[in-house]
């Protein structure tokens, strides 16, 4: 099974429905921590919905869409990376991350996130990459401008939460923008 290093004893490696209960281990860790800025399905309570999602992606990587990946330091799952929307034919994608906040600051969502634009635009042909994200979510739209993105729009009130609209930031960088930072 492959297994990418990202540095500070970090790896990125597969997150698949028989890592549910690693999975929903993890989300004890970090569900207060996610929940005001990832989708709200995302942010389960035990180890069927933690299974229940990694399923969602399974099948979407079957078919060619969506895509989730784990980050592991020191063996411990502490978070992870996905292609939220992965559409091959209309050469788009939108990548999503999260992290518990022990793994905060190091880097590897930067370093995760530019292993899957690689192969969305390199291997795959992709030709445009987007990230979404709460518009007062700071370490999110750092992430997205580490990665070379641009900032393309906001959408107003589009995104509910505990009572409150918040706005939403489209974040993207085209396949010639990144093959040209990276010098792919
Ligand atoms: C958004 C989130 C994933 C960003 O995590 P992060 O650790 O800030 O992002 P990165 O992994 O890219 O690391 C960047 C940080 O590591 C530091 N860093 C250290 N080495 C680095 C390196 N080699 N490369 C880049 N950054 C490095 C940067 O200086 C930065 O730290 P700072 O913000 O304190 O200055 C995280 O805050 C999180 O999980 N938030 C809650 C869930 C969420 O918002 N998900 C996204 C939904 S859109």
């Amino acid at each position: 099974m492959f297994s990418l290093p990202l540095g500070d004893d970090a790896h990125l490696g597969p997150l698949e429905v028989w890592h549910a209960e690693e999975f929903a281990a993890h989300l004890d860790r970090a569900r207060e921590h996610i929940r005001p800025w990832v989708g709200a399905g995302f942010v389960t309570t035990d180890v069927d919905g933690a299974r229940a999602t990694l399923q969602r992606y399974a099948e979407r990587q079957a078919a060619d869409g969506g895509r989730l990946y784990g980050i592991r330091r020191e063996g411990v799952l502490v978070g992870g990376v996905m292609f939220t929307d992965f559409q091959a034919a209309a050469g788009f994608c939108e990548v999503g991350c999260w992290l518990e906040p022990s793994a905060e600051g190091h880097g590897l969502i930067t370093r995760a996130c530019g292993v899957l634009l690689d192969w969305a635009f390199a291997t795959r042909g992709l030709r445009r990459a987007e990230w979404h994200c709460r518009a007062d979510n700071d370490r999110s739209s750092a992430a997205a401008k580490r990665l070379g993105m641009t900032l393309e729009g906001t959408l107003r009130e589009v995104w509910p939460y505990e009572g409150v609209r918040h706005d939403k930031q489209v974040w993207a960088v085209l396949a010639r923008e990144w093959l040209r930072q990276t010098g792919s």
